[in-house]
């Protein structure tokens, strides 16, 4: 058995991570260390520590914290870390950068200390693009860059990206790190783009878009950000970071059409807002060095992708409603008082 520790597994892409190593490598036992903030939600784990009972367990508890990191990892001696616990979301970021500061820098140097001190094989670094800034029309990012953070939250992750190379660098650890793109899918949180204007045309409510819509996101389904994950974590060369990226670049605005086209939702529903501060003008992704090396590609096309994940989210109302009423945060005090 793999002895993996996954971090933030309880947010939208560390529940999607979780289900595909469940299902996809039998021989991995698997910790999800998790805080459950405002962005994590237990019940998207629910299914698997029943279905999964003798190889997925949940901690719950800050990666900032220095001693309680140490006490799991010397319970557990894990061979790899994957770590995705982060506060993710620019706009939060924007309005107080602290709690990105302790979790995205603080929290991985903690991680990084007990992977050394208790010789995990192998850590890996959930980043993003946005640690490379923003691009103008032309051109796409490649791993060649210089970091470039525009906002508080991207600033977060070239920090971190930067530890995991001093510890690499100074201390011989073997650690890679991965950038990807924006993710879609299902168990997003409705702050980001998709999910929000899902939500809000279902609710009849306005669909805030910043600007003039125009800027660029390169789209990808968060089944591909996984397998790309795995990928790294398995075959990855240490020391190196790895684009992914789903060859899928919009315009804001196209994909909010597409939402409301999608609902039968009329366009007046769609509100021009006061542009986001320092807003990134638009984000492409050169992932060329995974193809070539490691054989990943992106295969979820994006129409097919974007419908489904629309679908999940009819399919799913309780879950969003849960989240929209804040009762989610209560389902951990259902589920572990009083055991
Ligand atoms: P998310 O906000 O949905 O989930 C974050 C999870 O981390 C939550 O479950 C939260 O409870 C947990 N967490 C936060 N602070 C913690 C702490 N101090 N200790 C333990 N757990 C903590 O985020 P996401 O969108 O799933 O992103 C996951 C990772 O992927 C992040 O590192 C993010 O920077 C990166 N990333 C995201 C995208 C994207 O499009 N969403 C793209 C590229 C990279
Ligand atoms: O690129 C990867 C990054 O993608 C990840 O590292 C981040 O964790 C993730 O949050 C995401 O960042 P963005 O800022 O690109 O995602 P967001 O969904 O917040 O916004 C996408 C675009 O949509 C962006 O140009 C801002 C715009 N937007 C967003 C919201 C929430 C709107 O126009 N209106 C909105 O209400």
């Amino acid at each position: 058995m793999t002895k993996v520790l996954v971090t933030g597994g309880c947010g939208f892409i560390g529940t999607n991570l979780l289900h595909y190593i469940l299902e996809h490598r039998p021989d991995w036992e698997v910790v999800n260390l998790d805080l459950l903030t405002y962005a994590g939600n237990l019940e998207n784990t629910h299914a698997l520590a029943e279905r999964y009972p003798s190889r997925y367990t949940f901690a719950r508890g800050d990666i900032a914290d220095a001693a309680f990191v140490d006490a799991l990892f010397a319970q557990h001696r894990f061979s790899l870390v994957l770590n995705l616990a982060a506060e993710s979301h620019v706009d939060r970021s924007i309005e107080g950068a602290g709690v990105f500061i302790r979790t995205n820098v603080v929290g991985v140097q903690v991680l990084l200390d007990a992977a050394r001190k208790h010789r995990t094989d192998r850590f890996l670094q959930v980043s993003t693009d946005e640690v490379y800034g923003s691009l103008g029309s032309q051109g796409r990012f490649h791993e060649g860059l210089p970091l470039e953070p525009n906002s508080p939250y991207s600033a977060s992750k070239a920090a971190a990206d930067l530890l995991v190379r001093a510890y690499i660098h100074t201390h011989g650890l073997d650690a890679v790190i991965t950038r990807c793109s924006n993710n879609y899918g299902p168990y997003q949180f409705p702050e980001k783009l998709i999910p929000l204007m899902v939500v809000n045309a279902l609710n009849n409510r306005e669909l805030p878009v910043y600007g003039d819509g125009r800027n660029v996101r390169d789209w990808i389904h968060v089944e591909d950000h996984c397998r790309g994950i795995v990928a790294v974590a398995e075959k990855g060369v240490t020391g190196q970071a790895y684009n992914l990226g789903g060859d899928a670049e919009k315009e804001n605005i196209e994909i909010v059409r597409a939402i409301l086209g999608h609902l039968g939702r009329p366009e007046t529903l769609i509100r021009f807002v006061k542009d986001r501060p320092g807003h990134d003008f638009r984000y492409a992704m050169d992932h060329s060095k995974i193809t070539r090396e490691l054989g990943w590609t992106p295969e979820v096309d994006f129409a097919g992708g974007l419908s489904r994940t629309i679908d999940w989210y009819l399919d799913h109302r309780p879950w969003w409603e849960r989240i929209i009423s804040g009762d989610y945060q209560h389902y951990y005090e259902r589920m572990y008082t009083n055991r």
